[in-house]
């Protein structure tokens, strides 16, 4: 990223990083030795240039509230007693659970619940990433999954 694009890119996610219901997904584990939060902020930062690269014309504000609000689902999927088959379950529940929690906290709109909704497909079979800004972010979650996981 330029200068200018990193301006521009900590302009739209500045007030989420303040905020300290997002800052809870720094406690957090997702993939490999990485937080939640700074895998949302690789999602956001990766879902950014595969904009730009692409020439998708998303919108940015649609693309990075999506990208940085994925994964706020507030708990730890790595915690089996938090009910039975987490482990199994985590992958198809939790984007709805973080799309609840983003309406609740920040009131997203749709484009955004969508962004959020969809991005675990096709293991969500039925939530179909329709929009520019839910492709780019499910592709970008898939790179940095893939990425964190062989990164340890
Ligand atoms: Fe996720
Ligand atoms: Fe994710």
């Amino acid at each position: 990223m330029t200068g200018e694009e990193e301006k521009q890119f900590d302009s739209y996610l500045e007030k989420y990083l303040k905020d300290p219901h997002v800052l809870k997904m720094d406690e957090y584990k997702a993939h490999g030795k990485n937080s939640v939060l700074s895998h949302s902020v690789d999602v956001a930062k990766t879902a950014y240039c595969l904009n730009r690269d692409l020439h998708m014309h998303a919108d940015l504000d649609t693309l990075l509230t999506g990208a940085i609000l994925h994964d706020f689902y507030l708990y730890d999927w790595h915690d089996a007693r938090l009910f039975v088959n987490i482990f199994k379950m985590h992958g198809y529940t939790h984007p709805a659970k973080a799309c609840e929690n983003a309406v609740t906290y920040f009131g997203v709109n749709d484009d955004v619940q969508e962004v959020i909704r969809c991005h675990m497909w096709p293991l969500t079979l039925r939530s179909f990433p329709k929009s520019r800004e839910a492709i780019l972010v499910c592709m970008a979650d898939k790179l940095c999954a893939i990425r964190e996981t062989f990164d340890r």
